[in-house]
């Protein structure tokens, strides 16, 4: 058991309304007369509605209607009684009982039929049917450690159909690193109010890490809010199965070749364009006589630009969905490359074009916005720029992957802010959104 003591007495104190607005206390709320609470509720549901989780609805309107929805921490229930109120079925489960005491009165004044979940410190859901369509969390599991709250998403997912949908708003890691990569501790406090106990920030990955071993499948992956929010839709395609160590290789010891030339630590500054090649290991002593699927789980270092880590065949043609780009980061990225058939070589490459392939390319130059100020926009401040060169030092030569791609070139001229740079903004995005 696991005491949520520390996180049900912070969250008593709830968002009100959209991002920007101030937070309320469910108890000060119930504590009102009808006529006022419901005018309170009210006024506040109607910035949530106008916000950015309410700007999402189109997608989700029909799609909910009908459908039997688990939210996981609504707190005073502004999106799923917006959502029950057009047709869907909807349990609201959270760890604090004011707030689900405030989404009971506000549905009973309004005649909306709503179920509530109280979970407790055992984080089951065992009392609830196990048909959902969809599980909705919008900003809340995120407030607990992993481990934590690993064992409640894997209880609510055991509620959920397959075929159903997990569909989440996390903190991304860029909003982390902007504001300070501060210990998850203390990071809340600058999120989500003085005294928030904890917040971590999550991507697609590591979703599937807390659901591991799920299938889910990306439906979307997006941005929202200038990077402070990331909205996430999987499918759930049913448990698959949990790594058996015996089938597990370890590329560690492979050696690489290097396409791009023997640069030290992959450090490379070539000037071939996006989709030139770096290095690759083989793959085809390791994978001979195993049968598909395969994933290739890695922990890379991207210390400048964007690279690509894909599956190739013998004949050097990318396997189906099997590449993704990892963008430079201070931090190790752990990411899965996923492929339907046996690959032939784990290829990285250079997606960041200094120049040659799209400035003279005749596609490229019809697209008319600048984006070189975009690209400016990813690369990182100089605190972390030294520590990767440190950890670049104290890595040295081992087996681990370092990467490097070139920069883009300095900001000033006009001359960088010519069209062809946004088609490959462009293309990053585009791999991001892939299924596995
Ligand atoms: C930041 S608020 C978000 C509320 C609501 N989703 C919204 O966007 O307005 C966090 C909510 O999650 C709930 N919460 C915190 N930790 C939780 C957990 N481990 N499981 C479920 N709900 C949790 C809180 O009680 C609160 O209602």
């Amino acid at each position: 058991m696991s005491s949520l003591e520390p996180y049900r007495e912070k969250w008593r104190e709830v968002p009100g309304g959209d991002d920007v607005d101030r937070r309320v206390f469910s108890d000060n709320l119930l504590d009102l007369p009808d006529d006022e609470f419901l005018t309170r509720w009210d006024a506040l549901a109607a910035r949530r509605a106008a916000g950015v989780v309410g700007r999402l609805d189109p997608l989700y309107r029909d799609f909910f209607k009908g459908r039997r929805v688990l939210e996981l921490g609504g707190g005073l229930g502004f999106d799923g009684l917006r959502f029950a109120a057009q047709g869907a079925r909807w349990t609201f489960a959270d760890i604090v009982p004011g707030n689900l005491e405030v989404v009971r009165r506000v549905a009973g004044i309004k005649g909306i039929a709503v179920e509530t979940h109280l979970i407790g410190d055992d984080l089951s859901f065992d009392a609830l049917p196990a048909d959902y369509d969809a599980i909705f969390v919008i900003g809340s599991i995120h407030h607990v450690p992993f481990d934590i709250a690993r064992r409640e998403a894997m209880a609510a997912l055991s509620r959920l159909k397959v075929g159903g949908r997990w569909i989440e708003l996390v903190y991304p890691q860029e909003r982390w690193l902007r504001e300070g990569s501060m210990p998850f501790e203390t990071w809340g406090t600058r999120t989500d109010g003085e005294r928030t106990p904890w917040v971590e920030w999550h991507d697609v990955e590591k979703v599937r890490r807390r659901l591991q071993p799920a299938i889910l499948k990306t439906v979307l992956d997006c941005e929202l809010a200038s990077h402070n929010f990331r909205w996430l839709d999987l499918e759930y395609a049913g448990m698959g199965r949990t790594i058996d160590a015996a089938k597990f290789i370890d590329l560690k010891f492979q050696p690489v070749i290097l396409d791009g030339g023997a640069h030290v630590l992959w450090n490379f500054t070539g000037n071939k364009g996006a989709f030139f090649p770096i290095g690759r290991i083989d793959l085809r002593p390791l994978v001979s006589g195993l049968k598909p699927p395969f994933a290739a789980e890695l922990a890379l270092k991207v210390t400048q630009g964007l690279v690509g880590v894909g599956l190739v065949d013998a004949g050097n043609q990318y396997l189906a969905d099997a590449e993704i780009v990892v963008e430079a980061a201070p931090d190790w990225r752990y990411v899965t490359v996923r492929c339907a058939e046996a690959p032939a070589f784990l290829v990285f490459r250079n997606r960041h074009a200094v120049s040659v392939v799209f400035r003279h390319d005749g596609t490229a130059a019809r697209l008319s916005t600048p984006a070189k100020q975009l690209r400016r926009c990813q690369t990182v401040t100089a605190r972390h720029r030294a520590h990767r060169l440190h950890t670049a030092k104290a890595l040295g030569n081992d087996c681990r992957l370092l990467l490097g791609a070139p920069l883009p070139p300095p900001p000033g001229s006009r001359e960088n802010l010519k069209p062809p740079n946004r088609l490959r903004y462009r293309l990053t995005h585009c791999v991001r959104h892939r299924s596995n």
